[in-house]
């Protein structure tokens, strides 16, 4: 598949996807969040994919934000649709893949960019990532799942001063926050992903996705997030994969998954 706005790279196991408009500082147009939905697709139907790892050419941003020039002169019902199609198709997508995905932050996320990072399973940044929520600065509220992600991960003090400053944090306070798990200089940060992809590839996919489905359902409306893990837990014993997990450890051998 050709796409104009991301880069697709494969290393074995994992995928890199790299949002390629660096002289926008990565901004989430129309046309990036459709090419972005088919990769992921694309990408969590390939079975030799067990990792994806998202984040922003050149050095300066991983996503700064919707494309502002794309939306200033929308009607409320063009807005609502905004929000609506993009939160479906990307940020609840990405959140919901059954496949691992990883946001390499390695610069601006600022708006959808964080949000799109927020929507990522977790997140890793370079010491020069820069990240906030500015849309109350344009006269607009974050609109790709950015009240409600952020609470959930810095907790909703922290997150209503980000939202209503529209601050931007570094990269050791979004560390501090409990926002980003690691925080490493620029060139370590794909080497870091990969290493982690590494860990998370040797384990059970058909596990991980089960326990992506049970987490996620914590933060899903109308579901019970335990009776979603008891479900899931259940099913794992009839997967070849729980056959060959507990067999392996029984018979003192690395499991083959
Ligand atoms: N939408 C559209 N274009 C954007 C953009 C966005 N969210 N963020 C950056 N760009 C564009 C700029 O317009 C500029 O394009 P140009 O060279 O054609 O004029 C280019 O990317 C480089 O950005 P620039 O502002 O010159 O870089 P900077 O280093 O001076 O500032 C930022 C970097 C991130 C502080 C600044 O670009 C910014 O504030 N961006 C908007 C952030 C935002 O509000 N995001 C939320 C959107 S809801």
């Amino acid at each position: 598949m050709n796409f104009e706005n991301i880069l697709i790279a494969q290393n074995e196991n994992s995928a890199t996807i790299t949002i390629n408009r660096p002289t926008k500082l990565n901004a989430l147009n129309k046309n990036t969040i459709s090419e972005l939905h088919e990769a992921f697709k694309l990408l969590e139907n390939d079975k030799t994919v067990k990792v994806i790892i998202i984040t922003g050419s050149g050095e300066k941003a991983f996503v700064a934000g919707a494309d502002i020039s794309e939306f200033a002169d929308f009607s409320v019902e063009e807005g609502t649709e905004l929000a609506r199609k993009g939160q479906q198709i990307l940020f609840d997508f990405v959140q919901n893949l059954s496949t691992p995905v990883i946001a390499a932050v390695n610069g601006f996320a600022l708006g959808g960019g964080l949000e799109l990072a927020m929507a990522a399973h977790f997140r890793v940044a370079s010491s020069n990532a820069k990240m906030g929520l500015p849309e109350v600065s344009l006269g607009v509220i974050p609109g790709y799942g950015g009240t409600q992600r952020l609470p959930q991960l810095v907790g909703k003090g922290k997150a209503m001063e980000m939202i209503m400053t529209a601050a931007m944090i570094s990269a050791e306070e979004a560390k501090q926050y409990g926002l980003v798990n690691y925080v490493v200089e620029q060139d370590e940060l794909l080497p870091l992903c990969e290493k982690l992809a590494g860990k998370i590839i040797r384990n059970s996919s058909v596990a991980i996705s089960a326990a992506i489905k049970a987490v996620n359902a914590n933060y899903t409306n109308c579901i019970n997030g335990y009776s979603v893990e008891i479900e899931q837990f259940g099913v794992s014993f009839g997967t070849d994969d729980f056959k060959e997990g507990t067999t392996a450890f029984l018979e003192k051998r690395k499991p083959n998954f």
